[in-house]
């Protein structure tokens, strides 16, 4: 279990990303981050683009940087979205790619720092697609 402190501490690490989101078609800036088994925390950010589906979210982008820095391991993950007057969940493809790296992982959203909404990846993705596939 991540302890208040730390649902804090990402909140916070994922709410100051979002100032370098590159959101200018839809002004929505969502800031990431992941706390790894090895205790190191990565950040991401949106990035959109004027092909509109090309745009990729603040967590993959998060993971991203997370296995190009070696780790593997997702404890938890955090996500703020600044422009927004509701928290918001990860998106489903966002879902789908947190749960190739840990099986419990715990999942925090805020939309400004004082409430924190907390579940865990298999509350928000309770069928595993391709579980048997998995590689652990
Ligand atoms: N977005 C994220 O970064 N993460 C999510 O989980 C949901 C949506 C971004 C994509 C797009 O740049 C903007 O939010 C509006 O959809």
């Amino acid at each position: 279990m991540i302890d208040k402190d730390m649902q804090q501490k990402l909140i916070t690490a994922a709410k100051l990303a979002t100032k370098n989101s590159y959101a200018p078609y839809s002004n929505f800036r969502v800031g990431a981050a992941i706390l790894t088994s090895n205790d190191k925390i990565f950040t991401g950010v949106n990035i959109e683009n004027r092909s509109y589906g090309l745009t990729v979210c603040a967590e993959r982008n998060a993971v991203a940087k997370m296995i190009d820095d070696g780790e593997k391991e997702i404890k938890a993950a955090a996500i703020f979205a600044a422009d927004s007057q509701v928290p918001i969940p990860p998106c489903g493809a966002c879902r789908q790619v947190l749960s190739e790296f840990g099986s419990n992982i715990e999942i925090f959203y805020s939309c400004n720092e004082e409430e924190i909404t907390a579940t865990t990846i298999s509350n928000l993705l309770p069928e595993d697609s391709l579980f048997e596939l998995k590689k652990r």
